[in-house]
């Protein structure tokens, strides 16, 4: 039978726990600016799901200062070092697009290097899904890759892993048809144990209805 994509991230991201997150270590990424922007939009305690939190390092550490955090990740070994790490933040492991939470749960959700591991194709139900969770005037704020890329399996920190994105402006478009508005994008460029990578960055705000 074959595997599912979210089966191959899930063991790969149990076994790259500890090799992904030096990856970051001589030179951080972009994410934390891009996270203090979104957070100084909310009032204290706003309640924030952060999709595929992975360790819990920064993002969610940030997040749980001064709000409500849920953080889920499709890797037991992640979430298992995210409680440690953020013992203020609510975890659970789980596969982000199986996801089920109420209309109107939630002020933002955040998805950090999340999506390239989605089938491509699933984009648009994620940003459906995402768009029913926030309240009124929430925000979303991701980054994607830039890569047009239909879904591949690839070595990567010594453990197969699946990729999978779309160009910038079709992510864009995706975001606009769900029903979001593009409060700030950039393609930012970071460093990857060596690499440059470049990734769209899109904070965006659920249009009213
Ligand atoms: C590149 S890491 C990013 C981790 C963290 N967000 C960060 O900023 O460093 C991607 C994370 O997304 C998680 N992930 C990927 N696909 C997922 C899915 N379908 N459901 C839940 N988590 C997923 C992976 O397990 C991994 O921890």
């Amino acid at each position: 039978m074959t595997e599912e994509p979210q089966q191959i991230v899930a063991r790969g991201y149990d076994a790259v726990a500890h090799s992904y997150a030096a990856l970051e270590r001589d030179a951080p990424w972009p994410r934390l600016a891009w996270l203090d922007d979104l957070l100084t939009r909310l009032p204290d305690a706003a309640h924030v799901l952060d999709l595929g939190c992975g360790n819990g390092l920064p993002a969610g550490e940030r997040i749980a200062r001064r709000h409500r955090l849920t953080g889920v990740d499709v890797s037991a070994r992640q979430i298992e070092l995210a409680r440690a790490n953020v013992p203020g933040g609510e975890f659970s492991t789980g596969d982000i697009l199986r996801l089920r939470h109420p209309d109107g749960t939630f002020a933002a959700v955040t998805a950090f290097y999340t999506f390239d591991h989605l089938p491509r194709e699933r984009l648009p139900e994620m940003f459906q899904l995402i768009h029913g969770w926030l309240a009124a005037s929430g925000y979303l704020l991701c980054c994607v890759e830039i890569e047009d890329q239909p879904g591949t399996v690839a070595n990567w920190l010594g453990a197969p892993m699946y990729f999978s994105s779309y160009d910038p402006d079709t992510t864009r478009a995706l975001l606009t048809g769900a029903g979001f508005e593009i409060v700030r994008d950039a393609i930012e460029k970071q460093t990857e144990g060596g690499h440059e990578v470049g990734y769209l960055w899109l904070l965006a705000r659920k249009c009213p209805e």
